[in-house]
């Protein structure tokens, strides 16, 4: 397949919609590499090429038919155009039309057809030109973004246009509003996202034609109309009352505050202090039921601070760096309530996104992948990963510990069904290594007990076993408790947060310490008359360790954060 796409923005390489073709581009090109198919691609960038405006002379069709008078780039454009099997129009929306640049270079192409008057029903009814070549089997994508927050409405003129040179329905086409978000790095988590659906687009285009969902997905607004056309006015980093120019730290923040999302309001305002290290300013957010409210004053009370050099924020705003990387680095520093850190995503993430920015970085990385976190792709659409569950785990070992200390036989018996059971009532949930390990060993346990095994040194050894399962995962990258508890902090890309590591880390090498000292005292205890109640004996201090994990898992992120 043969691929030309004309770039028709005065910006040439810094287009916002080129980064819509080039992705596009890539789709169709990860389709064809999965064929087989051979892929060539030609790029024009239109600002580049010397491109007269049409003379009006008809030379191309009486003098010289098919050559036009002027000698300039305009014949290398014709050149691509007749190679090409699919033509991509890229543009920004100038005036509801394509720039004057790109109208100049579609007027040229009057010499690939011939001055024949002739009705051709599939175009527009009101007479054409035959094409001078054979065009037959080419194809048209035009891809095209706008400044205003939607493109709906706005490409009549576009759509008339191509209607009249390609015919109705006979192209495919990509507008999208609010295109100079896709220059803005600190919004790239939502275009990034975007980019990936264009990507799927073109692997779908190149395989037969664009899924209706996709389709549907294109035609998602980035952001919703307030917020958008809020971002823009403050992006001007003019002050709305005089008129004057703000400092770039507080346009930066009243960006920010207007990205606040007002459906992630948990029935308390809260205030937001940025205080910039390097500069020494001071902003506030009100962050309310209504939405946000940038303080330049300093007259609100913060529920959480934060100190940081703008640049740190700055980068971590754009995908740079990961705030939570940053934050181990010492980059920056919380203080007050860190659980609107730990809410972040919520508050100020994209528009049913679930992501801190990794889609925006595998897109920069890869160019439209937009793969987030905690979330799979299928056909180009997003679907949450499937959870772990900690149970799982727990359950067989549970059963295993409070039934054989009471009854050996049927304990053993109530743990190997437990073992059985366990994956089929979980059947929705992801396993980990953990989960089967722990029914093997349950099992084999119980298995051993059944066997005639002696109780008492059986039940130590599988707490000892428990115990070396979790210690040991203390040595590789991430801690046991990790697997089940990045559910609650957005999926697999807690994996990548080091706080949440080192915070998992602390946890797992504890519990696994109380279950490496568990079989002493059981084993004893096991000699005794005390043997069936070993279940909730050994019951008492995990108890007291849950109330504690509940309390560590978000003193310890804080205690960090403060920079303590
Ligand atoms: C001269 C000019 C005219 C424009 N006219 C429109 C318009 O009619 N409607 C619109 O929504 N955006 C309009 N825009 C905004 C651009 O379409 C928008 O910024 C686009 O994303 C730029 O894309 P590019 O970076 O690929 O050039 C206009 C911009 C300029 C500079």
């Amino acid at each position: 397949m043969k691929i030309l796409a004309i770039n028709g923005s005065p910006k040439g390489g810094r287009s916002n919609t080129y980064q819509l073709t080039r992705a596009f581009i890539e789709g169709m090109k990860e389709s064809t590499e999965e064929t087989g198919e051979a892929l060539e691609v030609r790029e024009i960038q239109a600002n580049t090429l010397e491109i007269h405006p049409c003379l009006g002379c008809f030379s191309c069709w009486n003098k010289t038919p098919g050559a036009c008078c002027i000698q300039d780039d305009m014949r290398q454009v014709i050149q691509g155009l007749l190679w090409a099997d699919v033509t991509i129009w890229s543009f920004p929306l100038y005036y509801f039309t394509v720039p004057g640049g790109l109208k100049n270079l579609i007027d040229r192409q009057l010499p690939m057809v011939l001055p024949f008057m002739v009705e051709n029903d599939n175009q527009t009814g009101n007479g054409s030109h035959p094409s001078r070549y054979d065009m037959s089997g080419k194809r048209t994508v035009v891809i095209s973004t706008c400044g205003f927050y939607t493109a709906e409405g706005n490409y009549d003129g576009v759509c008339s246009l191509f209607d009249h040179i390609c015919g109705r329905d006979s192209y495919t086409t990509i507008f999208c509003g609010q295109g100079e978000l896709f220059r803005v790095p600190e919004v790239s988590q939502r275009t990034g996202e975007y980019l990936g659906y264009v990507r799927e687009a073109g692997k779908e285009y190149a395989a037969g034609g664009i899924h209706p969902e996709t389709e549907e997905k294109l035609k998602e607004l980035l952001y919703p109309r307030e917020t958008f056309e809020s971002w823009a006015d403050v992006s001007w980093g003019i002050d709305k009352t005089e008129g004057g120019r703000e400092s770039d730290a507080l346009t930066f923040t009243r960006q920010m505050a207007v990205l606040y999302r007002k459906e992630s309001y948990a029935g308390k305002s809260q205030v937001l202090e940025m205080y910039y290290t390097d500069i020494g300013e001071c902003y506030q957010i009100l962050l309310g039921a209504e939405g946000s409210q940038v303080i330049t004053d300093g007259s609100g009370t913060a529920t959480t601070r934060i100190e940081t050099p703008l640049s740190v924020w700055r980068s971590i705003a754009a995908g740079e760096i990961r705030g939570d990387e940053a934050l181990m680095k010492g980059l920056y520093k919380v203080k007050g309530d860190f659980n609107l850190m730990l809410r972040w995503n919520d508050y100020f993430g994209a528009p049913g996104g679930s992501s801190d920015g990794e889609g925006h970085r595998a897109e920069r990385g890869r160019r439209g992948d937009g793969e987030q976190k905690g979330s799979r792709k299928t056909g180009g659409i997003h679907t949450p990963d499937r959870e772990t569950n900690m149970n799982i785990m727990l359950l067989p070992w549970l059963c295993l510990w409070i039934s054989v200390g009471i009854s050996s036989q049927i304990g053993s018996i109530l743990t190997i069904a437990t073992c059985l059971l366990v994956p089929l009532v979980f059947y929705r949930n992801k396993k980990t290594l953990y989960d089967s390990l722990s029914g093997v060993l349950a099992g084999g346990c119980s298995m051993a007990v059944l066997l005639g095994g002696p109780v008492r040194l059986l039940l130590p050894l599988s707490y000892l076993s428990f115990g070396i399962m979790w210690t040991v995962t203390c040595f590789g990258k991430i801690p046991l408790t990790a697997h089940y508890s990045m559910n609650d902090y957005n999926g697999e890309d807690a994996l990548q947060n080091p706080l949440f590591l080192k915070t998992n880390w602390i946890l797992t090498l504890m519990w696994g310490i109380l279950y490496l000292v568990t079989p002493i005292w059981t084993y004893f205890l096991m000699g005794t008359g005390l043997s069936p109640y070993m279940g909730a004996i050994n019951s008492l201090l995990p108890a007291l360790m849950g109330i504690f994990t509940v309390w560590f898992q978000k003193w310890y992120p804080a205690k960090v954060a403060r920079g303590e």
